[in-house]
């Protein structure tokens, strides 16, 4: 079997379009986001068009009952998605809220949430007769990418920073991946813009003003959405409080519930929130800056979601959701770790930053009363270094 005949493209998919221009462009692999936004400096990414309606079928279990909004039916599978919702009465009552729900990301196979984009990224490279993959990580995303690699059969190479914490390169080792790292993130890009030429098929952001990770990979994200509907059908939580950093996580959420919009399942979005360790996207919606902007401030606690730059498509995200973005400081994440675990919910700072950023949502009357909220819990507490 060649590589071409190993993953057969969803037939509703005929274009790709961008976020912020809208200009409309052939279906293919855009590793620099909207070649008309580039040029123009605006650094936007692109995402794909499906023709005709999506429907979930209900005949079938699992990810196959979203096959018609999802890019390759065929991508390879760890186990991933399904993942439970909790319901936490208790959390809902100390925060002064309706409900709380979380959505346990952490239970996915590498213990993030990562394990959904990635089964397509793997399935896109492969159709398209790359032979390796490769990732700018700072860890979670390397020891996700490395593992669906070596489920597909093909080479991975993560390329981090010095500073990758000891359990993620075992991680990526273990899976066969090779790793290279460099002295600063910014470093991460440039090798893999100088060593990638035609066999290496990019799965993150290659440019210092990010657009997104691939567009096929983001599509896995929606099906926590898809997900979140078949648990909760039009009665939704109002607010999700998602960790964030380049916001392909929010965006997939955001797309998963548009589809469910146009497709007539539901008659309005949840808000979607953005939780960040310091103000990026916050800062954007208030009209202080732009999402080319480089924003000072420190996120060494919070290394899965840190780093100074933002992205459009996280704007669009809580834009079009009637969201808002929460920072909290990297040093009270550490004390939302030990919150949260005492709910037996062991959470990565990262991903118990929600709690923070909740709370103070809440306290500046963001969040009411009467409001039903569900935290996306992205990664599990095994992987905290040093607390
Ligand atoms: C634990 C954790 N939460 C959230 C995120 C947010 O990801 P995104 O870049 O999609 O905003 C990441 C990304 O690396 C992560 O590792
Ligand atoms: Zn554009």
């Amino acid at each position: 079997m060649s590589f071409k005949d190993k993953h057969v493209l969803n037939p509703r998919i005929q274009g790709m379009r961008c976020i912020k221009c809208g200009a409309g462009y052939p279906v293919g692999d855009y590793f620099y986001g909207c070649p008309s936004c580039m040029e123009q400096g605006e650094n936007s990414a692109v995402t794909i068009i499906y023709e005709g309606c999506g429907s979930i079928d209900t005949t079938k279990k699992g990810w196959a009952r979203y096959e018609s909004m999802l890019p390759y039916k065929d991508a390879v599978t760890l186990g991933e998605g399904n993942t439970p919702v909790l319901s936490m009465p208790r959390l809902a009552e100390d925060v002064g809220v309706t409900a709380i729900y979380t959505k346990n990301e952490f239970q996915n196979p590498t213990g993030s949430h990562k394990d959904r984009m990635n089964p397509f990224i793997v399935a896109r490279a492969s159709a398209m007769g790359y032979d390796t993959v490769t990732c700018a990580s700072s860890g979670n995303e390397a020891a996700s990418l490395a593992a669906y690699a070596a489920a597909e059969g093909i080479k991975c190479v993560n390329v981090s920073t010095d500073s990758i914490p000891g359990l993620w390169k075992q991680a990526s080792d273990m899976c066969g991946a090779k790793l290279v790292t460099v002295p600063t993130s910014a470093h991460r890009l440039k090798y893999q813009r100088e060593n990638m030429g035609d066999k290496w098929y990019p799965a993150t952001n290659l440019l210092e003003v990010p657009t997104s990770s691939s567009a096929w990979g983001i599509q896995g994200y929606k099906t926590i959405s898809y997900e979140l509907y078949d648990e909760f059908r039009k009665d939704l939580p109002d607010l999700l409080f998602i960790p964030t950093c380049r916001g392909d996580l929010l965006y997939g959420i955001y797309e998963g519930f548009e589809d469910l919009f146009q497709y007539g399942y539901i008659e309005k979005l949840p808000k979607l929130v953005a939780c960040e360790p310091l103000p990026r996207l916050e800062k954007i919606l208030e009209g202080e800056a732009t999402h080319k902007d480089v924003f000072p401030g420190s996120s060494a606690l919070t290394s899965s979601i840190g780093g100074g730059t933002a992205t459009w498509q996280s704007v669009t995200a809580l834009k079009e959701t009637g969201g808002f973005a929460v920072s909290v400081p990297d040093s009270e994440a550490v004390d939302d770790v030990s919150e949260m675990g005492r709910y037996g919910l062991y959470l990565e700072t990262s991903s118990a930053i929600v709690y923070g950023c909740l709370k103070k949502a809440s306290r500046e009357g963001r969040v009411h009363k009467e409001d039903r909220v569900l935290l996306v819990l992205t990664s599990n507490g095994y992987k905290n270094v040093i607390l």
